[in-house]
C-alpha cells in the first residue's frame, strides 16, 4: 500500500510554474523549496551512510539487553516498537508515504487502527499463545512448519510442473505463519468487506446520483469551472479509444495465458474473472482513495479467489493477481493522472497518448531489464549462494514469491478452512461487513456530533496492511510527523501551512532520494564503507527480539526456554 502524492505534485507544479501568483510569493516558495531540499540532501548522509541505526532508535533494547520479552516490546523493527523513533525522513515517508499529504482525519483513523491491532489485539493473541504464536518470531512474514523451522517449500513442489506434490505435503507439515502475519490477513479480509459496506452506506446515494447525472444529463452546463474550461478548449477523448485499448490488451492477455504452452497456468475463464473483479472494485476503492488518499489493497482478495478455485498452481495465482489487482491499481493511477491533467489544463487527447506510449515504453524496458538481469547475474535472488556484499537479493520478489507459495501452492483451502490452522480468520469478513453499520447509524442519529462521521472503518482495518514491510518505528515516526504538520501547524499557522506544507514534503523527498542515489553509486557501489562503529549497523540493536519464546525451540543466537 502506498500514498500517491498528487497533492504534492500539484502544489509543486504551482510553486514552480503558476503565472497568476505574485512574483514575490512564488520566489519565496521556490527559495523555501531549495533550502529544504539542500538541508534534507545534506542530512541524509547521516542515516544513509554514517549512522544508519538512527533510522530506528529503540531505547528499551539498550536497557534490557538480555530479555527477549523486553526486546519484543521495544524493538522498532521486529517488535512493538514502544518508545522507538527514527530521525530520518526515509523512516517517516519511505514505507507509508508522506504523512504531509494525508489529511488529519485519515491520520487519526490510521493511527487508531494501528493502535488497536498492534497494542491490543496482537499482544493478547501472542501472549496467550494463540495459533502457537510463541513458537515463531514475533514480527515476520516467513512461513514455518509445525516444529518452528522455516517451511521448506522444496519438499512439497513438483519441480517439473511447478505445482504441489500432495503426498509430500501430507507427510510434511501444515503451513504456519506468525500470529502477527495471520492477523494481517484477517484484517485484509475485513478491509475488503468493510470497503464495500462503507461505500454503500456513506457514498451509495452520491455515486448513484453522479452516475445518473453523467450518463443522462446533457453535455453543456455540467460540471465546475475546470470542466467547462476543458470542454471549451480541447476535444475530449472519444470512448472508442478506450474500448480499442481494452480489446487489444484483452486479446494479448488471452494469448499470454493460453499460448506459450500454457506456462502461466491461468485458463481463459480466470482472465475473464480477473477483469470482472477489477471492473467491480475500481469504483468503491477509487471513492475511498479520492477522499482519504489511501488505496485499499485488492491483492489478497484476488489471491484468495483464485487460490480456492484453482489451488496448487502458484503461477496461475500470481497471473490472476496481476490481471485482477494490478489492472485496478493502474486504472486508479490513470484516473489520478487525468485529474492532475484536468486541473493543469493539459489536453485530454495528448494526455491519453502520453499515457499509452509511456506504458508501452515502461513495460518493454522493465521486461528487457529483468530478462537481462536474470540471464546475466549468477545466482540472482539466491541469498544463500550470492556473495555477502551483492545487491541482488530481491527482497520485494521474496515477498511476492512467499505469497505465491501461501496462496498458490498451499492455497487458502489448506490454510483458512478446517484443513488448515487459520479458519478463525474468516470471522474478519463478517466483522468488516458489519463494522461500518453502527458508525453510519450513529452518524445519522446524532448529526450534530461531527466526529462520528469521521470514523472510517476501512481505513482502520487497512492501517496494518502495510506491515510487515512497514514496521512499528515507521508507523510511529509517520504518525508523529503527520500530527505535527497536519494538526498543530495546520491549525495554528494555516497560512504558512497552505503555502508550504506540500512543498516541504516534496523537497524532503527529493533531497533524501538524490542523496540516496549518490551514496549508492559513489560509495557503496565502489565498496567504500564508513568505518565500523555501533551506529553503522543497519539494525535496531534488539538482537533477541526475533527469538521464539516457546519452550524447547532452538534458534541460533537465542536463549532456549
Ligand atoms: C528442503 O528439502 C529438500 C528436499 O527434501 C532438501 O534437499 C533440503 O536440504 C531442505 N532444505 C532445508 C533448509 O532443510
Amino acid at each position: 500500500m502506498w500514498w500517491p502524492s498528487n497533492l504534492v505534485q500539484v502544489s509543486l507544479f504551482r510553486a514552480l510554474h503558476e503565472k497568476e501568483e505574485k512574483r514575490e510569493g512564488k520566489q519565496t516558495r521556490l527559495r523555501f523549496f531549495l533550502i529544504v531540499f539542500f538541508v534534507s540532501f545534506a542530512y541524509y548522509i547521516i542515516p544513509g551512510y554514517i549512522f544508519p541505526s538512527i533510522s530506528s532508535l529503540s531505547f528499551v533494547c539498550w536497557i534490557w539487553t538480555r530479555s527477549v520479552t523486553a526486546q519484543q516490546i521495544g524493538s522498532g523493527l521486529q517488535g512493538l516498537g514502544v518508545g522507538s523513533i527514527g530521525l530520518d525522513w526515509s523512516t517517516v515517508a519511505g514505507f507509508l508515504g508522506s504523512p504531509l499529504a494525508v489529511p488529519f482525519f485519515a491520520i487519526a483513523n490510521f493511527f487508531g487502527g494501528f493502535f488497536i491491532y498492534f497494542y491490543i489485539i496482537l499482544p493478547i493473541f501472542y501472549w496467550s499463545n494463540a495459533y502457537e504464536a510463541k513458537k515463531f518470531p514475533f514480527f515476520t512474514s516467513h512461513t514455518f512448519d509445525h516444529t518452528g523451522q522455516l517451511f521448506n517449500t522444496t519438499r512439497i513442489l513438483n519441480h517439473k510442473t511447478f505445482d504441489i506434490n500432495l503426498p509430500a505435503y501430507e507427510s510434511y507439515s501444515k503451513l504456519y505463519v506468525s500470529v502477527m502475519f495471520a492477523l494481517i490477513y484477517g484484517l485484509s479480509f475485513g478491509t475488503l468487506t468493510s470497503t464495500i459496506s462503507h461505500v454503500a452506506l456513506f457514498d451509495g446515494k452520491f455515486i448513484w446520483g453522479m452516475w445518473k447525472k453523467s450518463t443522462l444529463a446533457t453535455k453543456d452546463k455540467l460540471g465546475d469551472v475546470h470542466t467547462r474550461l476543458m470542454k471549451k478548449n480541447y476535444k475530449e477523448v472519444p470512448q472508442w479509444w478506450f474500448i480499442a485499448v481494452l480489446i487489444v490488451s484483452f486479446v494479448l492477455a488471452l494469448y499470454a495465458c493460453e499460448g506459450f504452452g500454457k506456462q502461466l497456468q491461468l485458463p481463459w475463464w480466470g482472465l475473464v474473472l480477473a477483469c470482472a473483479i477489477a471492473f467491480t472494485f475500481t469504483l468503491p476503492i477509487g471513492v475511498i482513495q479520492a477522499t482519504t488518499n489511501q488505496q485499499m489493497g485488492l491483492n489478497v482478495i484476488t489471491e484468495l479467489i483464485i487460490g480456492y478455485l484453482y489451488p496448487g498452481k502458484p503461477l496461475a495465482n500470481v497471473s490472476f493477481k496481476t490481471y485482477g489487482y494490478m489492472s485496478m491499481s493502474q486504472a486508479l493511477y490513470f484516473v489520478g493522472d487525468f485529474k492532475l491533467g484536468h486541473y493543469m489544463k493539459i489536453p485530454p487527447r495528448s494526455m491519453f497518448l502520453v499515457q499509452l506510449v509511456a506504458t508501452m515504453v515502461a513495460s518493454t524496458v522493465c521486461f528487457g531489464t529483468t530478462w537481462w538481469l536474470l540471464s546475466s547475474i549468477e545466482n540472482i535472488c539466491n541469498t544463500d549462494k550470492l556473495p555477502k556484499s551483492s545487491p541482488w537479493t530481491c527482497p520485494g520478489d521474496e515477498v511476492f514469491y512467499n505469497a505465491s507459495i501461501i496462496w498458490g501452492v498451499i492455497g487458502p483451502g489448506r490454510m483458512f478452512t478446517s484443513r488448515g490452522i487459520y479458519p478463525g480468520m474468516n470471522w474478519f469478513f463478517l466483522i468488516g461487513l458489519l463494522a461500518p453499520v453502527p458508525v453510519w447509524f450513529f452518524a445519522r442519529k446524532f448529526p450534530e456530533k461531527k466526529w462520528i462521521k469521521q470514523v472510517h472503518i476501512p481505513l482502520i482495518f487497512s492501517a496494518a496492511g502495510a506491515m510487515p514491510k512497514a514496521k512499528a518505528v515507521h508507523y510511529w515516526s509517520w504518525v508523529i510527523v503527520g500530527v505535527i504538520f497536519n494538526y498543530y501547524i495546520f491549525k495554528r499557522y494555516k497560512a504558512w501551512w497552505a503555502r508550504h506544507n506540500y512543498i516541504l514534503s516534496a523537497a524532503l523527498d527529493a533531497g533524501t532520494a538524490i542523496m540516496g542515489v549518490l551514496i549508492y553509486f559513489v560509495l557503496q557501489n565502489n565498496n567504500i564503507s564508513f568505518p565500523n562503529w555501533w551506529g553503522s549497523e543497519n539494525t535496531d540493536h534488539c538482537p533477541l527480539a526475533h527469538c521464539p519464546t516457546e519452550r524447547g525451540i532452538v534458534v541460533q543466537g537465542c536463549p532456549v526456554f
